[in-house]
């Protein structure tokens, strides 16, 4: 062999095997440079956050889909688009909500913190959900997006992918998100990560107990849990 080609296997053997995860916290940056969030609902650290969780299934190549259960107007969404075109991965992009807003509290969403958060409030309706996808011309992609109306507890399973690699749960209350984690059993590929917004909220204490109880019921799974702003994260084994 001669010295140039051992030089230029010595280059390969060091590449950064990081270099595609620093190239994507790089477009993450970029996008949130660029583009604002058109809902109140989700804060730009917390996209960061969410962005930079989903980066790193990119990069490791974890096999299945993206859920957003929960997309209301689009922000949170339109960034995982965004994210999903530039990267070619062929991940599809699966958003479900009630368009009708929030449902019916359950005595586990009672707070003493509070009353807001009532039945019906936080309607976005698909058609302007639709709308920003096609302002953004962030419709009719490879990846979707595959927009479900739908409450989640009668979402059928023909309307889910078999495999995701990728979920954030948006549902703010008890049986939403305890919901959101049921429609996915057995579908969650082994490295993917949960993201639950309102975890940490003293408004929304039900998101925190169904997060709870399932981790407590799938804690042979769980390889990591921790919580940043308002979201708890789940890394899978
Ligand atoms: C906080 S907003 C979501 C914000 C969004 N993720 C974003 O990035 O802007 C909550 C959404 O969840 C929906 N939702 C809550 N519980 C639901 C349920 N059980 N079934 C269907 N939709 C639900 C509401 O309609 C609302 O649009």
């Amino acid at each position: 062999m001669g010295c140039q080609e051992e030089s230029l296997l010595l280059y390969f053997a060091l590449e950064d095997p990081r270099k595609n995860y620093v190239k994507m916290r790089k477009m993450v940056d970029e996008l949130l440079k660029k583009y604002a969030p058109i809902s109140d609902q989700v804060s730009r650290d917390e996209l960061r956050i969410i962005l930079t969780e989903f980066a790193k299934i990119l990069d490791a190549e974890i096999p299945g889909d993206v859920v957003e259960f929960g997309c209301y107007k689009g922000t949170t969404s339109l960034f995982l688009a965004r994210i999903l075109r530039k990267t070619n991965s062929g991940k599809k992009l699966f958003l479900y909500d009630s368009f009708a807003g929030l449902p019916e509290k359950s005595p586990e969403d009672l707070s003493q913190a509070g009353d807001d958060f009532q039945a019906g409030e936080l309607v976005a309706t698909k058609r302007e959900l639709v709308q920003a996808f096609a302002k953004n011309n962030l419709l009719y992609q490879s990846f979707g997006p595959i927009i479900i109306k739908s409450w989640f507890s009668d979402i059928r399973d023909d309307q889910l992918p078999e495999k995701i690699s990728f979920a954030f749960f948006d549902g703010d209350f008890y049986r939403s998100i305890r919901d959101s984690f049921a429609k996915c059993a057995g579908k969650f590929s082994s490295g993917a990560t949960i993201i639950v917004d309102d975890y940490v909220n003293e408004k929304l204490p039900g998101a925190a107990k169904a997060v709870d109880e399932w981790i407590m019921g799938h804690r042979q799974s769980v390889a990591k849990f921790w919580t940043e702003k308002s979201l708890g994260i789940v890394h899978l084994k």
